[in-house]
């Protein structure tokens, strides 16, 4: 079985105020270690947020990497530094990244690889939107941005996560039924079993797109849905708390 996990995403979210007021607030009862929780904010508030959240055993990651090892790339992030700063994980392919800096397939696997080389783990997203799933077409475009920003990647559980977002889901309240989610993991447990057959069981599958407190049970208790990536709830320490309580 997968390990559980309850990812925040940030975003370009948060200033430092409101990162010291979120680890205080933050209940101390979560500290246990049933559930992996992972918490990536903006670039610049990695050494703040990973000297406060380790107390609560969290582990830090950043929402992007630079595919190319390091050089002449203004403006980008390699892997190698965010190692340096100790950050665990890193975000690829979200669908804010391949909708408005139109990142394709290929280049979230040119990133993944980077992050990989550099020792950290890596949450490889896919999505439909709605148009796509109104047309039907669901299965075949998540599958084929798995296939693609997956390729040749050796599956490790500790070191590669996949969430599944339905981009119609993410930040407008309106949440896939856990029914419409499992089907879609479902579909990408197949895929990842049929890569490998030990690993692909072992993969833990995140679902993304307006988690709170009072959907995150019923997701969970579906069969391949083996925790969240959260946005909005996981800026309020309330929320983030009842979401890593509520996934014991
Ligand atoms: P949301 O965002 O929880 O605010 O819908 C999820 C995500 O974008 O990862």
């Amino acid at each position: 079985m997968p390990k559980t996990f309850i990812v925040g995403n940030w975003k370009m979210n948060q200033n430092l105020e409101e990162i010291q007021r979120f680890f205080k607030t933050l209940d101390p009862a979560i500290q246990g270690p049933e559930v992996q929780k992972w918490i990536a904010p903006q670039f610049v508030h990695i050494p703040l947020a990973f000297d406060l959240a380790s107390s609560f055993q969290i582990m830090v990651g950043a929402q992007n990497c630079a595919s190319s090892e390091s050089g002449a790339y203004t403006g980008e992030v390699s892997a190698a530094s965010l190692k340096e700063l100790d950050v665990h994980f890193v975000i690829l392919g979200h669908s804010e990244r391949r909708s408005l800096y139109k990142e394709v397939d290929g280049e979230i696997l040119a990133k993944a690889k980077t992050a990989l080389k550099n020792d950290l783990a890596v949450i490889i997203c896919v999505g439909e939107t709605l148009e796509e799933r109104d047309s039907g077409k669901t299965m075949e475009v998540v599958l084929s941005q798995l296939k693609n920003s997956l390729g040749d990647i050796s599956l490790d559980p500790e070191k590669v996560l996949i969430a599944y977002e339905p981009v119609w889901a993410i930040g407008t309240g309106k949440t896939a039924s856990p029914e419409e989610a499992n089907e879609v993991h479902m579909e990408i447990r197949k895929f990842l079993v049929q890569k490998d057959a030990v690993q692909g069981e072992k993969t833990a599958i995140l679902y993304g797109g307006s988690v709170k407190p009072s959907n995150i049970k019923d997701l969970l208790g579906k069969s391949d849905i083996n925790g969240a990536l959260v946005g909005g709830a996981s800026l309020k320490a309330d929320d983030y708390s009842q979401l890593c309580t509520l996934a014991i």
